[in-house]
């Protein structure tokens, strides 16, 4: 029986996700209402222009371009409008007038979380945001409830559906990086602006949020290490695939001991890394994410699904949707934040891992033992070797040699020592290619 009062819900945003939310808050009204044990009512849906095409159809009467008046008076304010302002004053304007906030807007808690947080708990309002991170998987419950009691070590994912799309065009269709990303776009993965996704900004904002709950750390997304796909070529994924990998852009948060004081801290990178084939990773295709976790007690754990677009996206946002909803009926303790541990946060030179440097040099004998005198001197071991001439030896001209070198396991700061080495060695003509490998 439902003898609750019907509560308000604003969203703010019609867009990819937004008409989405409205259209099944529309649509499944009696259903969530029977799950919830009160009416949804959805007050209205802010836009910039009322009169933009919409992937939903959202009555007429419902669409506002005043989000400031729609929201007061509102029990749940949705906010999928995107970007840092008007979205964080209208959050704190919710928050502050008692109102649950939902949003999927992980630019904005990147960069302005703690302040957010602290406004929610000063009047115990709450503010979700599952669909900020991995799209419709569920990973921040998981992280922040189910493994509350473990201890995670380490997480590693694919956390950006544009460029997980991109890539893997690029490697199963041959298409350029610009085609994929217009087709990425099309399809509602992408940013407003799609430099966030391209540019790895986007997966360094979750990657900050990953590695704040998971570590118990407020961990700003500046200090994540960032390196995009924007530099990442055709040839090189080709290159990958022949070699028996593909390129994923990663983003990879863990407790290490950092190699210049021997103490704990939490390092957060994201950057494009070679997967072998056989690596479950390799097989995430289109805007799919995965996420790796691995706990003390529970080992590793496996998150995969659609990790953008605006359906998929809404059934997240309609998770957190319910969620509040049901405590406003039932009560039950609230999402808090948790950032005790406060460990440092590291810089990349404290990144222990795999590489393949690609170079090309002049095809004379020595050259081989002067490149591995480089990599010795710097304490980088190599695992690998392969070398192919690049440029017949012509008359009166020295041929161009390419060599492909493995290492096992290094410090980032040995590898940027040895790679500045190895730009500047007479022997050397061009540095091509530096990847990370993960999952080797
Ligand atoms: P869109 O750009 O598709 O939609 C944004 C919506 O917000 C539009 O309806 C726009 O109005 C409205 N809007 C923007 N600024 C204002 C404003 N100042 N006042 C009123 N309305 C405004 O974004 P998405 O739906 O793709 O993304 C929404 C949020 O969800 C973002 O934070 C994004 O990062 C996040 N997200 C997106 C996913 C996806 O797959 N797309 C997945 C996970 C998270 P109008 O239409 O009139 O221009
Ligand atoms: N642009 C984002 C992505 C949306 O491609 O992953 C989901 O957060």
């Amino acid at each position: 029986m439902i003898d609750y009062r019907p509560l308000r819900v604003a969203v703010l945003g019609a867009g990819s996700v937004g008409a989405q939310v409205a259209d099944q808050l529309l649509t499944h009204r009696d259903e969530l209402a029977a799950r919830i044990g009160a009416g949804l009512e959805l007050i209205g849906v802010a836009v910039r222009d009322l009169d933009a095409p919409r992937d939903t159809a959202i009555p007429r009467e419902l669409l506002t371009t005043d989000a400031e008046t729609l929201i007061v008076g509102a029990d749940i304010v949705v906010e999928l409008m995107g970007g840092l302002e008007p979205a964080r004053t209208l959050i704190l304007q919710a928050l502050a007038s008692g109102a649950d906030v939902v949003t999927a807007n992980k630019a904005l808690l990147a960069t302005h979380g703690p302040e957010l947080f602290e406004a929610a708990a000063q009047v115990g309002a709450q503010l979700y945001y599952e669909a900020a991170v991995g799209g419709a998987i569920p990973i921040i419950r998981p992280l922040r409830d189910s493994l509350a009691g473990d201890r995670v070590q380490r997480i590693l994912g694919i956390v950006n559906g544009t460029t997980n799309f991109i890539l893997d065009r690029m490697d199963s269709h041959g298409e350029s990086m610009e085609e994929a990303l217009a087709t990425a776009t099309a399809l509602g993965y992408a940013e407003a602006d799609p430099t966030a996704d391209v540019g790895g900004y986007d997966a360094a904002q979750k990657a900050a949020i990953l590695a704040s709950l998971a570590f118990h750390t407020l961990v700003p997304a500046e200090a994540v290490h960032r390196e995009g796909i924007t530099d990442i070529t055709l040839e090189q994924v080709v290159a990958a695939r022949k070699a028996g990998y593909v390129v994923k852009l990663l983003a990879i948060c863990e407790l290490l001991d950092d190699p210049v004081t021997g103490k704990p801290g939490v390092l957060a990178r994201v950057h494009p890394a070679l997967v072998p084939l056989a690596h479950p990773l390799a097989a995430v295709h289109g805007a799919n994410n995965a996420i790796f976790v691995e706990a003390e007690a529970a080992g590793p754990l496996m998150f995969y699904g659609a990790g953008a677009g605006g359906i998929q996206t809404a059934s997240a946002v309609l998770g957190d949707v319910v969620s509040a909803a049901r405590r406003h009926v039932v009560g039950g303790p609230g999402v808090a934040e948790s950032t005790h541990a406060d460990l440092p946060v590291l810089p990349i030179s404290a990144a222990t891992t795999r590489y393949q440097i690609s170079l090309t040099v002049a095809d004379e004998p020595g050259v081989l033992a002067t490149v591995a005198g480089i990599l010795q001197q710097h304490g980088v071991s190599v695992e690998t070797i392969q070398q192919a001439v690049s440029a017949p030896v012509g008359s009166g001209s020295v041929g161009e040699a390419t060599l492909v070198i493995g290492t096992h396991e290094a410090v980032e700061a040995d590898l940027a020592a040895t790679v500045a080495a190895l730009s500047s060695s007479s022997v050397v003509t061009a540095v091509t290619s530096v990847l990370r490998g993960e999952g080797l």
